[in-house]
């Protein structure tokens, strides 16, 4: 195959990489797939191997090492990085010297496993591994095969500076928990990422400004459950019981570490990702309420409208519990968008079930979603204790069902904006168009309109005119007072 062949198909991967450069002279090849946390964790990744002389670089094959950052939420995930590996072994036959990694959620998952059903891989990393990742590529370049998979209690990388790859210079992710210690009965997560422990509030604080001093202007603060943060020292959550007395009395829990952010950054925008109901305290939603550089928008999974589904997903809250945290944000936020994670066709699922997601959907009015058919993943309760008894066929018309009533539902709330005037923070060009900006509003809305005399990283009000389901389109009035 022609080298330009292999870079052609190479773009059309859903590669997340970057070029950066200084005096280093081994060039790294790296790629995420799934959530925003592999993304960030590439760029921690990026951060240690700068260290052993790699510099990033978008061109797969002129790579001295691939890295390839997985995730196995569902069971096309693992499919999609799996032909990816395939595509691997043809650029190994113009690259033979390339070594390839794989990392995050399938490295754990499958662990040396992974060397023998995909012989291209020579390096396989744990999420909680990265650090001895230039210990592990020695091995590699002494031509051993290298395996860590061991999690941790305390590991949160606190003290690595990403390197910002893909970055447009406005908005970052700063993680601030890792792990999760829910156990819902589907999901792979806490098998995958370990239990849950939280970052340094001071690390988490140095890390903003650097990039406030980076002239960055919104920053997201990241976690599988962000709600459930809290520092008190160090170590896992579950194990906070027996931290000390002074240890509890200056725990610092994610209301605290909000307010804390919000009052230090005035001029940065924060967001949070993800919330989970049983974990969101009425605290947080004071403190999101507060402050103007909160953003007013939350991302708050529902996974399905019955209770008795809930109840067989260990989600730890009801239909009705569920409904009176909507109840309460509105009542404490006003204006404030949702989004929704639900699923379709968890094991024992019926008709009535769906109807009743359905009916939630109603109600609520999500600002937008994340829908998904149920995929049983290997070891978790679920695939244990529950027979995965909804036909495809079935998980999929559903799935179509919410994903058109969702559509229905983002149009409606889209067009409560038409007439009003929106803060925007600029992000970058229109993909649409080169003469129009895209920005989102505090409630996570895409907004796009004429690029005339702003630039990236301005705050602007904007007038909004129309409207499609996921987009606003309007025109700048101002500079915003941010
Ligand atoms: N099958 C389908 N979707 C899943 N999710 C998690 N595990 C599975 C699974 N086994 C979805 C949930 C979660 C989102 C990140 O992915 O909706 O909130
Ligand atoms: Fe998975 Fe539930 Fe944890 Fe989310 S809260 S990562 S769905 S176990």
């Amino acid at each position: 195959m022609h080298i330009e062949k292999i870079i052609e198909e190479n773009k059309q991967g859903q590669s997340l990489v970057s070029e950066q450069t200084d005096g280093n002279h081994k060039k790294l090849f790296i790629e995420s797939y799934g959530c925003q946390m592999n993304m960030n964790d590439s760029e921690i990744v990026a951060s240690i191997l700068a260290k052993e002389g790699f510099n990033t670089t978008q061109l797969l094959e002129e790579a001295d090492l691939v890295l390839v950052n997985t995730c196995s939420i569902r069971d096309k995930a693992e499919q999609t990085i799996r032909k990816r590996l395939q595509y691997y072994n043809k650029v190994k036959k113009i690259n033979p010297t390339m070594k390839v990694g794989v990392l995050g959620c399938m490295a754990e998952r499958l662990k040396s496993k992974f060397l023998e059903e995909e012989k291209i891989v020579d390096l396989v990393v744990g999420p909680d591994a990265y650090r001895d990742l230039p210990n592990l590529i020695e091995e590699v370049d002494a031509g051993r095969n290298a395996v860590n998979v061991i999690l941790s209690k305390e590991e949160t990388y606190g003290d690595v500076s990403p390197v910002r790859l893909q970055s447009n210079g406005v908005s970052a992710f700063v993680s601030i928990t890792r792990g999760c210690d829910n156990m819902c009965t589907f999901c792979v997560v806490p098998f995958t990422r370990g239990r849950e422990r939280s970052r340094d509030p001071e690390s988490i604080i140095k890390e903003i400004r650097d990039l406030k001093d980076n002239n960055f202007k919104e920053v997201t603060l990241l976690g599988q459950n962000v709600d459930s943060y809290l520092w008190y020292g160090g170590g896992l959550k579950k194990d906070f019981n027996k931290a000390s007395e002074i240890a509890k009395a200056t725990a610092v829990d994610f209301a605290k570490l909000l307010d804390l952010c919000a009052k230090e950054f005035p001029k940065i925008r924060f967001r949070a990702f993800t919330s989970n109901p049983q974990d969101m305290s009425l605290d947080v939603l004071h403190i999101i309420a507060k402050h103007e550089n909160i953003c007013k928008y939350i991302h708050l999974p529902v996974q399905s409208g019955s209770t008795r589904i809930l109840e067989r997903m260990n989600r730890q809250h009801t239909r009705e519990e569920y409904l009176e945290l909507v109840d309460n944000i509105h009542k404490i936020i006003p204006n404030c968008a949702l989004s929704q994670d639900i699923m379709t066709g968890f094991c024992g699922e019926t008709e009535e079930d769906h109807q009743e997601t359905i009916s939630l959907m109603q109600k609520v009015k999500y600002d937008y979603g994340f829908m998904f058919a149920y995929s049983e993943r290997p070891g978790t309760l679920a695939a244990k204790k529950f027979e995965d008894d909804v036909p495809l066929k079935i998980k999929k018309s559903r799935l179509a069902e919410i994903i058109a009533l969702q559509q229905e539902h983002s149009h409606y709330r889209t067009k409560q904006f038409v007439g009003n005037i929106v803060e925007v923070l600029i992000e970058g060009t229109s993909k649409k168009s080169e003469a129009h900006w895209k920005g989102r509003n505090t409630q996570n809305t895409v907004v796009v309109f004429p690029k005339e005399n702003y630039k990236m990283g301005d705050f602007v009000d904007v007038k909004i005119d129309s409207c499609t389901s996921a987009t606003l389109i309007g025109k700048a009035v101002s500079y915003s007072n941010h």
